[in-house]
């Protein structure tokens, strides 16, 4: 019998099943349906009401946070631990080569080979035994998004005091302890979250294919082009992914401009 007339006599088989002990969706499944949607409604109206109430204490978090600031400069975004897999992976690819490689191209491809399966693998077999290739697969995918997820869960962010720490070491590698207006510069880039794209002398971490910026001042492009640079990254060197930091007010753009002259890559 040929692999067809078996799917076709599977189906007639699987058509006589239902007429002979299948329940029809209404009543039967509709009423499943709705009793599961009402215990799920009610769960979340209880955990709304816990919440509200802070019946036990602030185990479903707090009820009245600090307020947001927007103008904060130390804050360090993390996803949901949930998107920790992810956030890791975009560590691992490097920006900009890859990164459309690791964020559209795997997970489209994983998706194709998905759809596929059906159409490709057309055996009744339901056993985990005997599907060694399906299961090596779906342990391999737990086990990476395990380590993934504890990876960026347990993942070092350059932290603002850390960094902060550094800057004495810095003005005396770089030659600006004098300099009083680098010296400010370079706790305000300590700060302003620059080291989480930016490395310099070593601290930090490279993102977006952020320079180095231990020599910037050697480029020698003057303390206007970097406040302009500062104020509007993109207008500048067209393209740039780097975020504006105009809101940080001339004065301190201009001690940033500073220091980052005054950075010509240390002794
Ligand atoms: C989200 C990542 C990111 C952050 C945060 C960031 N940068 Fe950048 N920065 C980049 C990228 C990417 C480039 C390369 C493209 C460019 O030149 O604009 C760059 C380039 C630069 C350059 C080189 C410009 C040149 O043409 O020589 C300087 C200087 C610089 N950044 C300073 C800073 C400072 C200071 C801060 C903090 C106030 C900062 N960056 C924060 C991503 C970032």
């Amino acid at each position: 019998m040929s692999a067809l007339d078996d799917r076709r006599r599977r189906f007639t088989q699987y058509k006589e099943d239902v007429k002979k002990r299948g329940k029809p969706f209404y009543p039967y499944a509709m009423f499943h349906d709705t009793v599961m949607s009402l215990v799920v409604v009610c769960v979340i109206f209880l955990l709304a009401v816990v919440w509200r109430y802070g019946w036990f204490g602030d185990a479903l978090g707090p009820l009245n946070g600090p307020k947001a600031d927007p103008g904060t400069t130390s804050f360090v975004p993390r996803p949901d631990w949930y998107f920790y897999f992810l956030f890791y992976l975009l560590r691992i690819f490097k920006w900009p080569e890859s990164v459309i490689l690791a964020t559209v191209g795997i997970p489209t491809i994983l998706l194709i080979i998905l759809l596929a399966l059906p159409f490709v693998d057309l055996r009744t077999e339901r056993r985990l035994g005997r599907r060694p290739v399906a299961v090596v697969a779906a342990v391999l995918v737990v086990i990476s998004m395990g380590v993934l997820t504890y990876k960026g869960a347990t993942a070092k962010e350059a932290i603002a005091a850390e960094v902060k720490a550094a800057v004495p070491s810095w003005a005396k590698k770089e030659g600006f302890a004098g300099n009083k207006e680098a010296l400010a510069g370079a706790n305000l880039f300590a700060v302003s979250a620059c080291t989480n794209c930016h490395t310099y002398l070593g601290t930090g971490s490279s993102n977006l294919g952020a320079p180095d910026l231990s020599a910037e001042g050697a480029k020698g492009k003057g303390i206007q082009f970097q406040i302009s640079h500062l104020k509007c990254p993109s207008c500048v060197n067209s393209g740039s992914p780097m975020p504006a930091f105009a809101d940080l007010g001339q004065d301190n753009l201009k001690k940033l401009a500073t220091f980052l002259e005054a950075s010509k890559g240390g002794k």
